[in-house]
């Protein structure tokens, strides 16, 4: 098991649009892609910065787990994401070690990306999610 980069942190907001003129004005970047992930129910605007990206997410519905965030805690820093090889077997190795996962088996996010997010009251209230990265 190798927990291979940082593949994005991931930050929630009200308004990515919003996020897309912050990085204009201060850095003259534009996103490397943006994306409606249905499953989590976010619209995501990622920018490349060096060999990972920051992902932006607003959410696009009510009952979207990012509007319940925003509401509780504000915008701000949501997950770390690892990419690693082999999603499932890392998940299986931490559920056996006994590690609390809020996604016991992979879902699909950005990109078409298999990922899972481990519980932060296991890993020092930080939200990690596996990805496969690319
Ligand atoms: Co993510």
């Amino acid at each position: 098991m190798k927990l291979k980069a940082i593949d994005h942190i991931g930050i929630a907001v009200h308004s990515v649009d919003a996020v897309k003129e912050t990085y204009r004005k201060a850095f003259d970047l534009e996103p490397a892609f943006e994306e409606v992930v249905e499953d989590q129910k976010v619209r995501i605007v990622a920018f490349a910065i060096g060999g990972t990206r920051l992902e932006y997410m607003e959410p696009t519905a009510a009952d979207s787990p990012i509007s319940k965030f925003l509401e509780k805690k504000g915008e701000g820093l949501h997950h770390v994401a690892i990419a690693v090889d082999d999603v499932r077997n890392v998940l299986e190795h931490l559920k056996a070690a006994g590690f609390p996962l809020i996604d016991e088996a992979p879902r699909i996010g950005a990109e078409g990306k298999q990922i899972a997010f481990l519980h932060p009251k296991g890993f020092h209230k930080v939200l990690f999610e596996l990805t496969s990265g690319e």
